[in-house]
């Protein structure tokens, strides 16, 4: 479907996203031909730009993507820029009639989609300031849709304030809750999997799966976001988001349609049947890590105490991993083990599903659990593909086995890159596919899974004392207890 004609408005429109991330995605798309056929970007920030130097911000990028110059500058025809402050009315008074200019002058039709690409304490001021200004609102045939980026919310009650300062001006139907993982293709791949397979849906339970391990290891540390990440810590960065919205993916039932709301319903419905999680013994479900001085490939690396920006005494976690049970028919004793951590050994976002051993063994002295499982690992990145492992024979005169592993590479079988998340998200902003959005009941559950773990951990250091991993490893071996326990190993980073 192509997009209607728009204009895109990016608040925050001189920073790190903005330059990394959303006008390169639209300049991909814009390549592709998938933008509408008019469309213009206004950026809109505190600093005193003209159109000409913020066109120039990224010109220097978009011709090292081996493009033609043609190409960028007809691309950058098309982007404009206006400075203000976010908290003064006159700004939307201005905003209003450049757009109004702009529509004409861009044959947009008055659509326009709002990007909030700014620290989150500023979306209810500029929501509200769009609303006054009377920009939400969508008479005679035009749309008006607003993208907010995560964090949504510090916790339950603010994000639950946040929702009804937004809902003030807007319908949800006008809400898109970016995460971008849900742009990842590989992501997208697990409904299709599941829902387009008639082999594995059978499978897909408690009789058959002895264990889901969902993992994000990222190599990089805090960079330079110390100011956000203080606050913030990985369980809000990235457990209240991405490895709950995946958790949802890989367990929720098969949604009758590929609707977005019977989509999100299913979601919602897999992130209520979570095992809330309780003050008595969290230890046994969760360890939060933080990363301390250490090396890799010969390097040193330094503490997360001693970046930019960091306290000297901060408590704050760069590492959770976490045991999730899911109480409904389907899940009932599945563990589902999440871990995710910054300065790890190795870059790897990945879901393996672990089967469960043979039932009896006809080999000889061979027990049934001398016999490795069977992983299905859907691989997010760096590598995007899926993997089966089984046993084999291997060749000779002798019954001997090994485990080998039929792969499926994304590169391999279709060739052509996949497209970046962002690049997909927008182009469904653009046409009103709310599908890999996150609603806000999503959104409100999933800080309701956390709220008691967050709870805990400001009254109670005791109960998950943070743990020092060194940097470049593979984390806090707390985290290794969570399966020993259970008679079970984490997969190798
Ligand atoms: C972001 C987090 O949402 O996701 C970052 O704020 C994290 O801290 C990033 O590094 C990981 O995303 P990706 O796509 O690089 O796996």
């Amino acid at each position: 479907v192509k997009p209607d004609p728009c204009g895109v408005v990016i608040f925050g429109a001189s920073g790190d996203l903005t330059h990394r991330k959303l006008v390169p995605a639209l300049f991909e798309q814009f390549q592709r031909r998938l933008l509408p056929e008019t469309f213009f970007i206004l950026g809109c920030a505190r600093s005193e730009l003209d159109d000409q130097v913020f066109r120039d911000s990224f010109r220097q990028y978009l011709l090292s993507r081996e493009v033609t110059a043609g190409a960028a500058e007809e691309f950058l025809k098309h982007v404009y820029y206006l400075s203000g402050s976010y908290e003064d009315n006159a700004l939307y008074k201005r905003l209003s009639e450049r757009l109004t200019e702009l529509s004409e002058q861009e044959w947009t039709a008055g659509n326009c989609l709002y990007y909030l690409a700014t620290p989150p304490s500023l979306y209810t001021t500029i929501v509200s300031g769009l609303g006054l200004a009377g920009l939400t609102s969508q008479e005679s045939g035009r749309w008006a849709r607003v993208v907010v980026e995560k964090p949504f919310g510090h916790d339950l009650a603010s994000s639950r304030k946040l929702d009804s300062a937004l809902h003030q001006w807007l319908s949800e139907e006008q809400i898109y809750r970016i995460d971008h993982y849900l742009g990842k293709e590989t992501v997208q791949n697990i409904f299709i999997l599941r829902f387009a397979n008639a082999i594995f849906e059978p499978i897909w339970n408690r009789r058959y799966i002895d264990h889901v391990q969902i993992t994000v290891a990222e190599t990089l540390g805090v960079e330079n976001r110390a100011g956000y990440y203080e606050q913030a810590g990985a369980l809000r960065d990235m457990f209240q988001n991405h490895m709950l919205e995946m958790l949802s993916l890989v367990a929720m039932e098969p949604p009758a349609t590929f609707e977005a709301d019977r989509h999100r319903d299913e979601k919602v419905k897999l992130l209520r049947s979570i095992r809330p999680f309780s003050d008595n013994g969290l230890g046994d479900w969760l360890v939060r890590g933080q990363y301390a001085a250490g090396a890799a490939q010969e390097q040193p690396l330094p503490a997360y105490r001693q970046e930019k920006g960091v306290n000297a005494e901060s408590q704050t976690e760069t590492y959770v991993a976490m045991k999730v049970m899911v109480d409904n028919w389907r899940w009932q004793g599945v563990p589902f083990y999440l871990r995710s951590g910054k300065r790890l050994a190795k870059q790897v976002s990945e879901i393996a599903i672990t089967f469960k051993s043979v039932p009896h063994s006809m080999f000889g002295k061979i027990a049934p659990e001398r016999l490795q499982p069977n992983v299905l690992t859907l691989k997010i990145q760096p590598e995007e593909g899926i993997a089966l492992t089984m046993e084999a024979k291997r060749p000779g005169p002798r019954m001997c086995m090994s485990s080998l592993t039929l792969n499926f590479s994304y590169r391999d079988a279709f060739g052509e890159r996949s497209s970046n998340a962002y690049e997909r998200l927008l182009l469904d902003c653009m046409v009103g596919d709310q599908t890999l959005f996150v609603r806000h009941d999503g959104a409100e559950l999933a800080w309701t899974v956390l709220e008691p773990v967050i709870n805990n951990w400001q009254t109670s250091v005791d109960n998950c004392p943070l743990e020092f991993y060194e940097a470049g490893g593979d984390g806090p071996q707390g985290a290794d207890r969570l399966l020993t326990n259970d008679g079970r190993r984490w997969r190798p980073l």
